[in-house]
C-alpha cells in the first residue's frame, strides 16, 4: 500500500506534498516523510504516525524547495518507526527515494551491498533499492536516471518509486510495476506524481497513468520523457481527469464514512444512470454488451475479490444464479491464485474491486488471463490497474471513497451486479417480461428507499448506544442477506474493534449459538420473503438463550417486533434487492458505535484502503 506524492516546478513543494499525503493517508498511516531539494541541500524529515506528526516535526525546520518527494507508509518490512519511514537516502545524502510495493529479492541484493561496504540503517526493502541505485550510479559511472533503470532490472517484486537527487535538481525520476503511479502535467511547466489522482486534481486535469515497467523522467528543462525499462522511448498517453475536487472533501460531515453513507441515494442513482429505463423496459451496460453472449454461454462465471468487494460478489452469485441461471463461483482472490485453479477458455472471470489496485485481485486476474479466460472488471476507480488489464467491464461510478471502511462502493457494486444479472436474464430468456419490468421499477426506487432509511439515523443512533460496550456480536441472514450479515460484521469489527461474526442464520445452531448469552447482541435480517418464517425460528432460538436481538424487518412487520429487543424497519422491495437496503442500518450502527467508542472511523488501526501488497 503506502501513498507517494512528488512535485517539481515553480511552486513551493512542501505544502503540495503534505496536502497530497493527507489525501493518500487512506493507503496507510504508519509513518510519513518528505525530502526537499533546496539550493543544493536535500532536507529529509520523517516521523512515525500520521502526516500531522510529520507537520509538527517539520514545523521549525527549513521546508523550502521547488522539488520534493513525500510518502505515507503502511509497514511491510520493519516496524512503523522514524528510521523505517520513507524517504530513504544514500549515505552521502545525494539520492532520496520513496517506494510503494515490495522488493521480494531485497535480501540477496542487501547481502551483496553489505559486501560492497554499505551499512543499513533501516529494516526496509526500500533502503536496499536506494543503496542499489547509489551503488550503480557510483560504480558504473552512470547518471542517477540510468542507475534507476539498471537497478530496476535487478528487482523482483512490485514498485512505484520516485527518486530525487542533488546531481539533477531539475529532475524527478519515477517508475512503476504493479503499484499505481499517476503523473500530472501542470499548467506552469510543473509536474506532479502520486499514487492516485487525488493529490493532483486541484492543480491540473492532464494526467498520464503510468504503465508497468515504465520509467518517466520529468525535467524542468527537457519536459516529460517516458521510457520502457529496456530503454525504448514511448509516447505518453495524456488523459483528462474527470474527478471533482469537492468529492474529496468532507462537505460538512464529521467523517468521510458518514458522508459516504449519506451519499448512497445519489451514488446508486449515478450507478444506474443511463443504464436502465423502467418505463421503456430496458437495461444496458455498454461496457460489457459485447461480452454478454459469451457470459451466457460460459461454463461458469468466477467472481474474484477481497474484503467488502467479496461480499458484493456473494450477493452477485445469488442474483446471477437465480435470475440468469448462470453457474457462479465466488472466490477470495488471495486463495484462488495459489490453488492451481482449473480455468478454461470457456470461463469468465469478473474481478470486483473498489480501488482496482488490490494486489491479490490483480494477480488472480493475470493468472486467469494467462489460462485463456475472458476477464471482466467491476471497479470504482477510473483508470485503475484492474480496469486497464481487463477485456471489458463496468465502472460503479460511486465517486471517490475515502473512508477506509467501504460503504457506498459496496452498494454500487451490488447495483452493477444487479444490472448485469437482469441484462443477462433478459437476453437468455430466464426472466418473464413482467418480473423484469417490476424489478427495473423496484431498482429505480431504491435510492429514495435508501434515503428513507438514512432518515432513521437518530433512531439507529439510540440503538447503537445500547451496544457500544459489547465485546462480541453476531450477524445473521439467509439467502442473499447472508453476505449482508458478513458485511455488517466486517463493518463493526473494522471500525469499532468489536469482535463480530457473520453467519447464515440456520448455521448458528452449529457453533455460534454456544456464545449467546444476555450480553451478546445478535443482528438479524428478517425481511419478508421466502425464508422469513425460517429466520423467525432462528430468532426464537436466539431469544431462548437470552441474546439481545436487533432485527432489520420490512415496514409493517409485527411478528418479529414482538420478539426482538429492537427492530429497524426498511421499506418493502423485491427480495433480490433487499441487500441494497438492509446493509444501510448496519453501516450506520457500526459508524455510531465506533464514534461512541472514540475510534478513528475513517482510518481504523492497522488497515488501509488500497491493499497493494499480497
Ligand atoms: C481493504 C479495504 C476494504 C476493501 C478491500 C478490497 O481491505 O479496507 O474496504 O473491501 O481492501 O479492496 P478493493 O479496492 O479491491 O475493493
Amino acid at each position: 500500500m503506502c501513498g507517494i506524492v512528488a512535485y517539481i516546478g515553480k511552486k513551493e513543494a512542501y505544502p503540495i506534498i503534505v496536502k497530497g499525503l493527507k489525501r493518500l493517508e487512506y493507503r496507510g498511516y504508519d509513518s510519513a516523510g518528505v525530502a526537499l531539494l533546496n539550493n543544493g541541500d536535500l532536507n529529509i524529515y520523517k516521523k512515525q504516525g500520521k502526516v500531522a506528526n510529520l507537520e509538527e516535526h517539520a514545523a521549525d525546520k527549513n521546508r523550502s524547495g521547488h522539488a520534493g518527494i513525500g510518502h505515507t507508509r503502511w509497514a511491510t518490512h520493519g516496524a512503523p518507526n522514524d528510521v523505517n519511514a520513507h524517504p530513504h537516502y544514500s549515505e552521502d545524502c545525494n539520492i532520496a527515494l520513496i517506494h510503494n510495493g515490495i522488493i521480494e529479492n531485497y535480501d540477496a541484493i542487501k547481502q551483496r551491498l553489505v559486501g560492497n561496504g554499505y551499512i543499513f540503517k533501516s529494516e526496509t526493502d526500500t533502503e536496499v533499492l536506494t543503496y542499489l541505485v547509489d551503488d550503480i550510479h557510483k560504480n558504473a559511472g552512470v547518471s542517477v536516471a540510468e542507475a534507476v533503470r539498471l537497478a530496476l532490472q535487478q528487482v523482483v517484486g512490485a514498485y512505484a518509486i520516485v527518486v530525487i537527487s542533488k546531481d539533477n535538481p531539475d529532475q524527478l525520476i519515477a517508475a512503476r510495476k504493479s503499484s499505481p503511479l499517476v503523473l500530472g502535467i501542470g499548467k506552469d511547466n510543473d509536474f506532479f506524481l502520486a499514487s492516485d489522482a487525488t493529490p493532483i486534481v486541484e492543480y491540473t486535469k492532464k494526467v498520464v497513468y503510468m504503465e508497468d515497467e515504465e520509467i518517466a523522467i520529468v525535467d524542468l528543462n527537457e519536459g516529460l520523457k517516458l521510457y520502457s525499462i529496456d530503454e525504448v522511448e514511448k509516447t505518453p498517453y495524456v488523459q483528462e481527469l474527470e474527478l471533482q475536487l469537492e468529492a474529496l472533501e468532507k462537505g460538512g460531515y464529521e467523517h468521510f464514512m458518514l458522508k459516504e453513507i449519506h451519499e448512497q441515494p445519489r451514488s446508486i442513482k449515478d450507478c444506474f444512470r443511463g443504464r436502465l429505463n423502467a418505463e421503456e423496459g430496458w437495461v444496458s451496460l455498454g461496457g460489457i454488451k459485447d461480452y454478454e453472449e459469451k457470459m451466457i454461454k460460459a461454463n461458469r462465471i468466477i467472481m474474484i475479490a477481497s474484503g467488502t468487494s467479496w461480499h458484493a460478489g456473494l450477493v452477485g452469485e445469488y442474483l446471477f444464479e437465480d435470475l440468469a441461471r448462470i453457474n457462479v463461483e465466488v472466490e477470495y482472490a488471495s486463495e484462488f491464485r495459489y490453488r492451481n485453479p482449473i480455468i478454461t477458455e470457456n470461463d469468465i472471470v469478473i474481478a470486483i474491486s473498489q480501488s482496482g489496485e488490490t494486489a491479490d485481485t490483480l494477480a488472480a486476474l493475470e493468472l486467469a488471463k494467462s489460462k485463456g479466460a475472458t476477464i471482466l472488471g467491476i471497479c470504482n476507480v477510473v483508470g485503475s490497474s484492474i480496469s486497464r488489464i481487463t477485456d471489458a467491464g463496468s465502472y460503479t461510478h460511486a465517486g471517490p471513497e475515502i473512508g477506509v471502511a467501504s460503504t457506498k462502493a459496496f452498494t454500487a457494486q451490488v447495483t452493477v451486479l444487479t444490472l448485469m444479472a437482469l441484462s443477462l436474464a433478459k437476453r437468455k430468456g430466464t426472466i418473464s417480461e413482467t418480473k423484469f419490468r417490476t424489478m427495473l421499477s423496484e431498482l429505480e426506487a431504491i435510492p429514495q428507499k435508501v434515503q428513507q432509511i438514512l432518515d432513521k439515523n437518530e433512531e439507529i443512533k439510540i440503538i447503537s448506544e445500547k451496544y457500544q460496550d459489547a465485546s462480541n456480536a453476531l450477524y445473521l441472514g439467509r439467502g442473499s442477506s447472508f453476505p449482508v450479515a458478513l458485511e455488517g460484521a466486517l463493518k463493526l469489527k473494522e471500525i469499532s474493534y468489536i469482535h463480530a461474526e457473520g453467519y447464515p442464520a440456520a448455521e448458528m445452531k452449529h457453533g455460534p449459538i454456544a456464545l449467546i448469552d444476555e450480553e451478546m447482541p445478535v443482528f438479524v435480517i428478517a425481511t419478508s420473503g421466502t425464508s422469513y418464517e425460517k429466520v423467525v425460528s432462528n430468532i426464537q432460538e436466539v431469544k431462548a438463550r437470552k441474546g439481545k436481538l436487533i432485527a432489520i424487518v420490512t415496514e409493517g412487520d409485527d411478528q418479529v417486533d414482538n420478539i426482538a429487543d429492537h427492530t429497524i424497519e426498511i421499506p418493502d422491495t423485491d427480495e433480490h434487492l433487499v441487500p441494497l437496503l438492509a446493509t444501510i442500518p448496519f453501516q450506520l450502527l457500526s459508524y455510531h458505535i465506533a464514534v461512541m467508542r472514540e475510534c478513528n472511523v475513517d482510518q481504523p488501526r492497522n488497515l488501509a484502503k488500497s491493499v497493494t501488497v499480497e
